[in-house]
């Protein structure tokens, strides 16, 4: 009982789902409707002229050939009409397609942006829950899907439907007895076209379904392949691959015969179907109930019943697709972002950058947060950082650290407390005033293809070339950026490839100082450089963390070791805090960290 009434209310659930995806799609299409009741007109004259020629052949037939005295003039005169009827169709036939393709990519256009830009608004609590993959899957197929709906579907709808309705209401005309017994055959039509679309669809699907698999498997293993190689795992990779690629040839194979199976028996009916009127219309024409013209028409207008039928159970299920489709649109589209700028944002003064200028102070008061509110993975963080200061966080892997960064830049936001930046609370900041006070390096580096300069300064034209230099130079990545092939004009590849992970972290360190920030966070930044290159950043350190402040979470302690303050964390909190020499001085968690992590410095330190 209770599962049926809640299976019930899923489905209410699921048909309001698509009511309001089917009412966000016609919303792009009304501000268009003109040009679609254009195209209505001009499908129309197209149906109209198709189901005028087979009249005009009766009206020849009727009227001017089987009488004894043959009117050639006539005849001529419904030649001639009868090829303005075909170049009027053909005209109108092709318009009618132009403007409709027109119609269905401007309105895929305008749905792509708004949902690049709607995604690009979203929190990051968004893109945790949510796959890249299904993400691009969204942008990319599915938006074409739904322009099918505006093309193919409505098309169909429209075109098809009027076929058949201004082609019954033609035979209905020519005489309604036999328009009403060959009506019988359009039933029998459906019946057949829906049962062979549902084993083509599904064939289609396998088939579909197959190809993906085959696709992600040689991507995954193209991608892996130093690993398969040196894990002599080629034979068995090849055995997974022969058999994927087994299925995906047999669905090929099975959905070209059931399409052969599908098209000879439309034949077949149709050619029953002409036997059928042969038999009651040949029986009128001897009976003198109606004339041969209208036989003649009657045969051409019941083969035309095949064509708009068969296209309109195919696009039923292009219907199908589309509110799938519209559905997952509409679901990305209605997401709200969970981080929002408040209404009236604190007024900013801008710098020579293009930076806000503030003095850099940064306070947590009490801050509580967890990625799901019943899990926190910080409990009740107190610190003050004053302008221009220099401060460590360190603890073990899971600490919090990273999350706590996460709350600075507020990609989440807080449970409890708050967290101020000179004082104001950073939610009363517009989200782009607040990101123009900070820069953060992360050990994962993001790059863009693109040149080495454009990467710097991510693309933004009002960044000197100057600025790009003094920036690469102070993070040290000059020396390398040069001894590329093209220096700052050389091309990074897709993520980067074609450069070492610590160049790429020189890289991130350059473009957070092209900005010259008021608050720099870096986040594991020095963890894929070599000694010697670390050392020199490190040295460095003091002219790039002078002018602002420095927030550094570091595994290698010596990193951290000239901070004016030091945050040890363990598992969400702040257990110890002081300079190297108070913490070494506490032997407590710190000093039992730097005795793990480095042991020849022990007698050192
Ligand atoms: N996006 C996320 N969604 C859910 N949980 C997360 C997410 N990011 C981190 N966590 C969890 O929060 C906790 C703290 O993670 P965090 O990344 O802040 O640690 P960390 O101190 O930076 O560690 P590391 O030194 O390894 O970088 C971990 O238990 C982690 O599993
Ligand atoms: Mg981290």
């Amino acid at each position: 009982m209770i599962s049926s009434s809640e299976s019930e209310s899923q489905r209410e659930v699921a048909m309001a789902d698509s009511r309001s995806s089917m009412r966000r799609l016609l919303s792009y299409a009304l501000p268009h409707l003109g040009e679609f009741l254009v195209v209505v007109g001009l499908v129309l004259i197209y149906v109209v002229t198709q189901v005028m020629q087979p009249w005009l052949v009766k009206i020849v037939i009727d009227r001017d050939l089987i009488v004894k005295h043959p009117d050639f003039h006539a005849i001529l005169m419904i030649g001639i009409l009868y090829l303005a009827t075909t170049a009027v169709g053909l005209l109108a036939n092709f318009t009618q397609n132009r403007k409709l393709q027109w119609f269905g990519q401007r309105i895929v256009r305008e749905i792509r942006d708004d949902l690049y830009a709607h995604i690009e608004s979203l929190s990051m609590r968004f893109f945790d829950t949510h796959e890249t993959g299904r993400l691009i899957t969204n942008v990319a197929s599915d938006t074409n899907r739904v322009s099918q709906f505006f093309t193919s579907f409505l098309l169909s709808l429209i075109q098809d439907g009027m076929m058949l309705l201004v082609t019954m209401g033609a035979m209905l005309l020519l005489d309604w007895r036999i328009a009403l017994i060959s009506f019988l055959v359009i039933p029998v039509i459906v019946i057949i076209s829906m049962l062979f679309r549902r084993k083509l669809r599904e064939n289609y699907q396998y088939t579909r379904t197959q190809y993906s698999r085959l696709i992600g498997f040689t991507a995954e293993n193209l991608e892996g392949m130093r690993i398969t190689q040196i894990f002599n795992q080629e034979p068995k990779q090849l055995d997974e691959h022969r058999e994927l690629n087994r299925r995906y040839t047999l669905g090929n194979i099975n959905e070209y015969r059931w399409s052969v199976r599908f098209n000879r028996t439309f034949n077949a009916l149709g050619n029953l179907s002409v036997a059928l009127m042969m038999w009651i219309g040949g029986t009128a024409v001897l009976h003198h109930t109606i004339q041969l013209g209208v036989l003649y028409a009657f045969i051409s207008y019941i083969q035309r019943f095949f064509s708009p039928i068969n296209s309109l159970t195919q696009n039923w299920n292009t219907l199908q697709t589309s509110m799938v489709s519209a559905e997952r649109l509409g679901g990305v589209l209605l997401t709200e972002p969970e981080i929002k700028d408040p209404n009236q944002p604190v007024t900013v003064r801008l710098g020579r950058t293009g930076m806000v200028q503030a003095e850099g102070a940064v306070a947590f008061d009490h801050v509580t947060f967890g990625y799901t509110p019943q899990a926190p993975v910080l409990h009740d963080i107190t610190f003050t950082v004053p302008p221009q200061a220099f401060v460590g966080f360190v603890g073990e892997t899971g600490a919090g650290k990273s999350t706590l960064m996460g709350l600075l830049t507020r990609f989440y936001d807080v449970q409890r407390g708050s967290i101020t930046v000179d004082g104001v609370d950073i939610s009363r900041f517009r989200q782009a005033d607040l990101h123009r006070m900070m820069a953060i390096v992360q050990q994962e580096v993001n790059l863009f293809s693109g040149t080495v300069a454009d990467n710097i300064r991510l693309f933004r034209t009002d960044v000197s070339d100057q600025t790009v230099y003094e920036a690469a130079e102070i993070a040290g990545a000059d020396g390398f950026i040069r001894n590329l092939p093209g220096g700052y004009d050389a091309w990074i590849r897709a993520k980067g490839a074609n450069l070492s992970l610590g160049q790429r972290q020189l890289l991130a360190f350059a473009r957070a100082l092209v900005l010259n920030p008021k608050v720099l966070i870096l986040d594991e930044a020095t963890a894929s450089l070599d000694s010697t290159t670390e050392k020199i950043l490190q040295e460095g350190l003091t002219r790039i963390a002078s002018g602002r402040t420095t927030l550094v979470i570091a595994h290698r302690l010596s990193t951290v070791r000239d901070a004016d303050v030091i945050y040890v964390m363990h598992q969400g909190r702040i257990v110890e805090q002081g300079n190297h020499e108070e913490l070494m001085a506490e032997r407590g968690y710190y000093a039992d960290l730097v005795h793990k992590s480095t042991p020849s410095e022990v007698h050192v330190g």
